[in-house]
């Protein structure tokens, strides 16, 4: 049992104080009753309350995660060919979801919510967060390659690629710090300057990173990095 105004301000939908005003003045009925006197409770799990006619319900608990995902998990909800999916690998009671995506085979940092707002800011094409990755190709990729992957290159449907970070660690490794996230951007932009990437793992979203959780692993979240990537995206 719960005290009406505190079930009222858990729906997200007023202040404990403004919610006691919302009784008093006739807005709020519980099982089609309209309850105008303080004090009352009710059952949370079987009773129905509604705020100018329309039934409300407490909001989930937001939770932030950050999932190091291995290879072959998808990162859908659900798939048709019955492939595991990055939800398998995270235990928690909230309804989450991945926010943006990786391809089956892309291993490395995914941030999972279920807060729809988080998820829009940090995917909105204005303030996309950029991600990095480290990407090794089958073959050796020359300076004249790079630095055309660095200006822009045009990959399938005619999309020019914006500037991008590419710093060489090896022949055939390089760190590729992009703002975009167009679906296999990273493997298309290799594939433009003729090389294929074999491995890819995406190791910072902004200046988010974590070095220690083990592939297939998550963890919450902290404070700060959600403060940070929300001020992140919207400081763009
Ligand atoms: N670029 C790709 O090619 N694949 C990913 O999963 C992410 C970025």
């Amino acid at each position: 049992m719960i005290r009406l105004q505190k079930y009222i301000a858990s729906c997200g939908a007023a202040s404990r104080r403004a919610a006691e005003e919302m009784i008093a003045s006739g807005r709020v009925s519980v099982n089609g009753k309209t309850v105008t006197e303080m004090g009352v409770s009710i059952d949370e799990y079987n009773d129905e309350v509604m705020l100018d006619g329309r039934v409300i319900v407490p909001e989930e608990k937001k939770v932030y995660i950050l999932l190091s995902k291995p290879k072959g998990y998808v990162t859908t909800a659900c798939d048709d060919h019955g492939r595991p999916t990055v939800l398998d690998l995270v235990d928690v009671p909230e309804r989450v979801f991945p926010v943006g995506r990786l391809d089956l085979n892309t291993e490395g940092l995914l941030i999972l919510t279920n807060d729809g707002e988080f998820a829009n800011h940090l995917m909105h094409p204005r303030y996309e967060c950029e991600k990095t990755y480290f990407a090794r190709t089958a073959e050796p990729v020359d300076d004249s390659a790079l630095e055309m992957l660095r200006k822009g290159v045009k990959i399938e449907g005619g999309f020019v690629t914006s500037p991008a970070t590419v710093i060489r660690k090896d022949a055939n490794k390089f760190s590729v710090r992009i703002r975009e996230g167009k679906k296999r951007q990273v493997r298309k932009m290799f594939e433009a300057v003729g090389a294929k990437v074999l491995y890819l793992r995406r190791t910072a979203i902004g200046e988010l990173r974590d070095t220690q959780l083990e592939k297939g692993k998550w963890r919450y979240l902290t404070r700060e990095e959600v403060n940070y990537l929300m001020n992140y995206s919207s400081e763009k």
